[in-house]
């Protein structure tokens, strides 16, 4: 059966997924703690490998990125589970790469339960995906133990903007069945003007202020016009980090070893 194309079933669930939307101003009203209680409870019953995660949470909204009322840093914490470890006897042996690969998992479907269960609750969001390179700062500032590495962070408050939702590859590009087919040029073509046709109507670069500049003497030839995501991503992946020994460190600075 060819799945693309095919009718949608709608319930809540599925509309408020489908209804995600990242959001970058935020009203100054503070959520409840029943709120707050609720998303990250709601959270928390995401499947899981071992919960090898903790969140920390800023209210202090003067400081927070986007000024939202609330900040969620979702951490990868193996600390926590060698403390149990330890009670019962044991010691952690398997390697920090599995470890991290199994908390980063664990963490995301966390946060990504967080995200929907605060949509549900009239609440927008937004990941920030730098605190991986901030992580020995973020640790000074919570106090973190060793072990526990500040994954990314979480912007969450009520909603001061209602920004249409952000578009996606077409199905025949995402779910493949059975067996991995040839990328044709038309396919690639598809999925490139989808994406970039959808964030130029939304002017969704020029809102954000969002456009990467380019680096090494690369001669800037867009505008907020033509500027889209496939150029924005190819200028993301195609410049920053080239090496990753600034992640390494602050991965060992947090106690995991990656050799
Ligand atoms: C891991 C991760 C890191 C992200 N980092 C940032 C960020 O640093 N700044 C930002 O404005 N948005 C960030 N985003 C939000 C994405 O830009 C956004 O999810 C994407 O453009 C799709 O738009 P949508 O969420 O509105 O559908 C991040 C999202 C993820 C999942």
């Amino acid at each position: 059966m060819n799945l693309v194309g095919t009718r949608m079933q709608r319930n809540q669930v599925v509309r408020t997924m489908l209804d995600h939307r990242s959001v970058r101003k935020y009203l100054r009203k503070a959520p409840s703690d029943e709120v707050v209680g609720t998303v990250v409870r709601a959270g928390q019953q995401a499947p899981f490998a071992s919960q090898m995660y903790s969140i920390l949470l800023s209210r202090k909204a003067a400081r927070n990125p986007f000024r939202a009322p609330l900040l969620f840093t979702i951490c990868v914490d193996s600390h926590k589970f060698e403390t149990i470890m330890a009670r019962r006897g044991w010691k952690m042996v398997t390697n920090d790469l599995t470890l991290l690969f199994f908390g980063i998992e664990d963490a995301s479907l966390m946060a990504e339960n967080m995200v929907v269960a605060g949509r549900s609750l009239g609440l927008g969001s937004c990941f920030l995906g730098f605190a991986m390179y901030q992580a020995d700062k973020i640790a000074k500032q919570y106090e973190l133990p060793k072990r526990v590495f500040p994954l990314v962070q979480l912007a969450m408050g009520y909603p001061a903007e209602d920004p249409p939702p952000r578009p996606r590859y077409p199905m025949e590009f995402t779910l493949f069945e059975d067996r991995y087919p040839e990328l044709s040029d038309d396919m690639i073509t598809r999925a490139m003007d989808q994406m970039d046709e959808g964030y130029l109507a939304q002017d969704y670069y020029r809102k954000n202020k969002a456009k990467i500049r380019l680096e090494r003497g690369r001669k800037e030839a867009y505008g907020y016009g033509s500027y889209s995501w496939t150029e924005h991503i190819c200028r993301k992946w195609g410049q920053w980090h080239p090496r990753s020994t600034e992640l390494v460190k602050q991965l060992e600075l947090r106690g995991f070893k990656i050799s």
